[in-house]
């Protein structure tokens, strides 16, 4: 595996791949890596990618100022060797220095998609991260580039970006990645105690309690959110930050259940917020009634 620090080491490595013939796929990261990053390199494997590129970087720019950017987990040494062991090609370790060198000043300004839930409640989050995603399209310049549901809105907001500014990249969206008893996996997992970790499930199985509602036909946002909010609310510890029925394309309230359907949430644990989402392809639908 090439071990590269600088935007020109990374750019000669992977030059040097596309004259040979390979197709390059990126999986932009801030480590601390699990099953659900390794799920997204398989994902760039099976579209075709054979040049992997994963960049690590824990991005300042998307952290707000009472966030966890100094606390957030990190493992250079073990993600280095996991990475080694998948047989990576190119691991991208920038420091804050190279991608934001004394005199940066320009941003990419995310729109209406980026508004809602998270962007609500992380003011200038999804700027940082349309602004480092960017850059990182531009430095690696991938064939194709995997990004995980779990984190729904984010694909949403880099979907719009690289179709707003003819980004030229094709991008692939892989599925959650879970734990046995269906907790999302996640860095931010590790800041669980054991109690919180047992609890934890409990905002899955509440957006889970409403996708089978809207299978059997409650088509009716308000009676969903109600539905998922007490099953939460039957889960001492937990606090709701936002659960909400939303258009999956727009991130809008559903102007009826003809749309893809996203149910998001984002929860407290202690310390730790944990999110998750749930998505049904409107496809996947009966309208019996119609
Ligand atoms: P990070 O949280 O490290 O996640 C990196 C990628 O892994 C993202 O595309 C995320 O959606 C995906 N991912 C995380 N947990 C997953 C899971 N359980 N199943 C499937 N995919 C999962 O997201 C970021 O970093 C940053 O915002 C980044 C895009 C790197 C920009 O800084």
């Amino acid at each position: 595996m090439i071990l590269a620090t600088t935007i020109d080491d990374t750019r000669a490595a992977i030059a040097k791949a596309r004259v040979a013939g390979r197709t390059i796929g990126f999986i932009p990261t801030m480590g601390f890596l699990h099953d659900g990053h390794f799920s997204l390199i398989d994902t760039a494997r099976t579209n075709g990618a054979d040049f992997i590129v994963v960049s690590i970087f824990v991005n300042p720019t998307q952290f707000g100022p009472n966030e966890d950017f100094e606390r957030y987990p990190r493992d250079e040494a073990r993600d280095k060797a996991v990475l080694e062991g998948k047989a990576v090609d190119l691991l991208f370790l920038p420091s804050v220095g190279v991608m934001y060198p004394p005199g940066s000043q320009t941003l990419v300004h995310t729109g209406a998609v980026a508004q809602p839930l998270e962007g609500e409640r992380r003011p200038g989050h999804f700027d940082g991260v349309a602004t480092v995603v960017l850059k990182l399209l531009n430095i690696v310049q991938p064939d194709l580039a995997v990004f995980g549901r779990k984190d729904a809105q984010q694909c949403a907001v880099i979907e719009r970006m690289v179709r707003d500014l003819d980004v030229p990249v094709k991008l692939v969206f892989a599925e959650t990645a879970r734990e046995d008893d269906d907790l999302a996996r996640s860095s931010r997992n590790s800041y669980l105690s054991a109690d919180e970790r047992a609890i934890a499930p409990a905002l899955y199985r509440a957006l889970r309690a409403g996708e089978v509602a809207i299978r059997r036909g409650i088509h009716d946002s308000v009676a969903i959110e109600a539905l998922m909010r007490k099953a939460i609310e039957e889960s001492p510890g937990l606090t709701i930050d936002y659960l909400a029925v939303i258009d999956a394309e727009t991130f809008l309230a559903p102007a009826d259940f003809r749309r893809d359907i996203l149910l998001a949430g984002a929860v407290k644990l202690g310390r730790t917020r944990l999110i998750d989402n749930v998505r049904i392809a409107r496809t996947s639908l009966h309208f019996s009634h119609l």
